[in-house]
């Protein structure tokens, strides 16, 4: 009995440090409110990326965002790379082409060249102070602010965060979707945003419906230009996603193999001690 209340009063305070620790106030209580839910091919322990969603999200990246914001963290040839939007090299070679690098010649002079694969996208602006100049606020880098904004589930949600499988981890995107697709309600001032911290956003309603040519008969919809780029985002933001998941799936099988020839072991070495 006596140890039963001990190890009860120890859980109870290792739930407590764990609701200390765990919860995270990234985002204080004048964030507004939390961003709904949203279905992504990507989560759970199954989760896998929806090629052709990479593939438009990246378009709308193109077409819209990068008017702004950099990515500056993702090279040409990544986009091709095995668990990405998967384009053909042939369409990367063009892609990274239409984009000036920085260089030097062979004298050590700078130059401006085409880009190549292996080329990182270039800034869009050469520093903050010229970015905040043009757009009155920074527009950050978007490499990885899929895995950058993340808020608080509460008690008692979070606790299912440290189950393997279980876990949220789709809080970025699912707030980039909020902000783009939900977040600018006020017709009379494009700077509101009902999801952004303190509700004055330096951005302008960015895209609304129509705004990019999709040729895959997907809907021409600010909605499906959200969940689209938001998706496209999060590979950016973890390009291995996919590998992480399937080699869990491996370990849970493996240690679900080991726990049981480990649980006939044990019957077999104790089935004659009596
Ligand atoms: C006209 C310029 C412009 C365009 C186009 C633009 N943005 Fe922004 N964006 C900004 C600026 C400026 C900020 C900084 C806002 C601030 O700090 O108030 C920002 C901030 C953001 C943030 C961060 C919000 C936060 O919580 O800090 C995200 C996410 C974002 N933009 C996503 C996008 C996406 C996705 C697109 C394309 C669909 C896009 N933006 C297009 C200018 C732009």
């Amino acid at each position: 009995m006596k140890l039963f209340r001990t190890s009860s009063l120890l859980a109870a305070a290792a739930l407590a440090f764990g609701a200390l620790t765990m919860a995270n106030p990234v985002m204080a209580a004048e964030a507004g409110p939390t961003p709904e839910r949203q279905n992504w091919s990507f989560a759970g322990p199954f989760g896998q990326f929806d090629r052709a969603q990479l593939q438009r999200g990246f378009f709308v990246y193109r077409e819209v965002c990068q008017n702004c914001h950099s990515l500056s963290r993702v090279a040409f040839r990544n986009l091709s790379e095995k668990g990405g939007p998967e384009f053909s090299e042939s369409q990367i070679k063009a892609l990274a082409a239409e984009y000036p690098i920085k260089d030097f010649n062979d004298a050590g002079e700078p130059i401006e060249r085409p880009g190549r694969p292996a080329d990182y996208f270039p800034k869009r602006y050469p520093n903050d102070d010229a970015a905040k100049a043009a757009q009155g606020a920074v527009p950050p880098d978007l490499s990885v602010m899929a895995k950058a904004r993340s808020y608080s589930r509460g008690f008692p949600l979070f606790l299912l965060d440290m189950l393997p499988g279980m876990a949220y981890q789709e809080h970025g995107v699912d707030y980039i979707y909020a902000l783009l697709a939900k977040g600018y309600t006020k017709a009379d001032d494009e700077k509101w945003n009902a999801y952004f911290p303190g509700h004055t956003i330096a951005m302008a309603k960015p895209m609304g419906d129509g705004r990019v040519d999709y040729t895959d008969g997907s809907p021409k919809t600010l909605d499906q230009y959200t969940r689209d780029v938001s998706a496209f985002l999060m590979w950016a933001a973890e390009p291995k996603l996919e590998e992480r998941k399937k080699t869990g799936l491996r370990v849970m099988l493996f240690l679900l193999v080991f726990a049981g020839l480990l649980y006939f072991t044990k019957k077999k070495v104790w089935a004659d001690a009596h």
